[in-house]
């Protein structure tokens, strides 16, 4: 091949862009079908469709499969490269467009690498799509640790909008914790379906969909990776392969959100409980997740540490752009909630707002759990005859106390 038709059929970053948005859409559309045959499989277990109907979707599934697969097999960037490689192999060297043909082999080795990588990544850095408002769509979830053990979450259905503020209660054993981890994806479902924004969470997408999703725990000394607070910040980053010049900017930013910003060299190990917890949040923080999980991220803190993160929690809600879930033995807290989620034993017993949950009479108590301060507070007002509109602000029954 000579140089001038080369270049009249050279391919192009262009054509590697093209080529990386195929694989993407063609991600995408094998994830839906997934998703969909996943669902199937759950309403074949409920005999809700035929096995005839499960095997065609299956089908389907295979075949779109198959074409995934023979688009990655694509020959063009290799071809390209082998049609520069003969241009330079009949060129002579002192022609005078033998530079330009070396510049457009090793272009074209360049294209079939990069190639060669969008291949290996199978289109997976399609962004995850939001199909809806709907930050978590549970639906007849279901869970045992074991076939033999009994079932630790029995039918659990709710749905929570994205920019909510939910606390999780329940006794302790009630599956609280199970509950996150299967909505983060470590454990997995026996029955039932997950949608976080409409995409169904199953074992193909979960890497995926866990974008959505950060989580901060209980122990602030278990959170630690990295040997100062920039560097713990930096860790997920680098994991989530961020470009290195972003960095520094988005680890500034998340610090600044959790008053952090001045201990950014600091070693983990001097700083206090709540200033852990707060570059744990940090650390969430700086993938910007739309749901952050918080699981008991206060309950080893000291009444200074619980107020400070309590307070970045208060601040996350008040900005409503993300959804936060708490599971807390906080009594207090759900307050601050938009709903409270209430699981017993493996159950959802209740889920409304927290002025219900507290006001139902004996409720609370009926499933071993106390209520807040300010509703005992009004209680014993109560029944000492005091006659006042329950609230949940301490001010507001002081202003009404003064009153009397
Ligand atoms: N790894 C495990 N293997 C077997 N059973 C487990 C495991 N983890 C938890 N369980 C059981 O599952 C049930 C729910 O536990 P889970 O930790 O979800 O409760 P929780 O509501 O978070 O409780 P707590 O308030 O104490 O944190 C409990 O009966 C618990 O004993
Ligand atoms: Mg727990």
């Amino acid at each position: 091949m000579q140089l001038k038709e080369f270049k009249k059929t050279k391919l192009s970053e262009k054509d590697l862009e093209k080529y990386q948005a195929t694989l993407n859409e063609f991600y995408k559309k094998k994830t839906l079908h997934n998703d969909q045959l996943f669902i199937a499989k759950n309403k074949l277990l409920n005999e809700e469709i035929t096995k005839d109907t499960f095997k065609q979707m299956k089908a389907k599934n295979t075949e779109i499969a198959k074409e995934f697969t023979a688009s990655l097999k694509s020959t063009m960037f290799k071809d390209n490269l082998k049609n520069a490689t003969k241009v330079v192999e009949n060129i002579n060297a002192e022609s005078p467009e033998y530079l330009e043909a070396n510049n457009e082999l090793t272009e074209a080795k360049r294209l079939y690498e990069e190639f060669q990588l969008i291949v290996k990544e199978k289109g997976r850095s399609a962004k995850v799509v939001k199909f809806n408002n709907l930050a978590i769509e549970v639906e007849n979830l279901h869970f045992r640790y074991n076939p033999e053990f009994p079932l630790v979450l029995k039918n659990v259905n709710f749905t929570i909008n994205h920019g909510e503020y939910i606390a999780i209660i329940g006794h302790n054993g009630s599956g609280k914790s199970t509950l996150s981890k299967i909505l983060i994806g470590v454990l997995t479902a026996e029955k039932g379906i997950i949608k976080l924004f409409g995409n169904v969470l199953n074992s193909q997408n979960i890497a995926q969909i866990r974008q959505f999703l950060g989580i901060v725990f209980q122990n602030p000394d278990n959170q630690f990776i990295g040997s100062t607070v920039r560097a713990d910040i930096a860790f997920g980053l680098e994991n989530k392969r961020i470009e290195p010049k972003e960095m520094p900017g988005i680890i500034q930013q998340a610090a600044e959100k959790v008053h952090m910003e001045e201990f950014l060299d600091h070693e983990p190990l001097n700083l206090s409980g709540g200033q852990k917890q707060r570059v744990a949040i940090a650390s969430a923080l700086a993938l910007n997740p739309d749901i952050l999980i918080f699981d008991e991220a206060t309950s080893m803190l000291d009444p200074k540490g619980k107020r400070e993160v309590k307070e970045i929690m208060v601040n996350l809600r008040n900005q409503r752009d993300k959804t936060i879930l708490s599971i807390t033995h906080d009594m207090d807290e759900i307050l601050n909630a938009d709903k409270v989620l209430v699981m017993n034993n493996g159950e959802l017993v209740r889920y409304g707002t927290p002025q219900e949950v507290i006001n139902d009479e004996g409720f609370l108590e009926s499933i071993h759990l106390g209520v807040p301060f300010i509703a005992e507070v009004e209680n014993e007002l109560i029944k000492a005859g005091i006659k006042l509109n329950k609230t949940n602000s301490m001010d507001d029954l002081v202003k009404q106390l003064w009153k009397k």
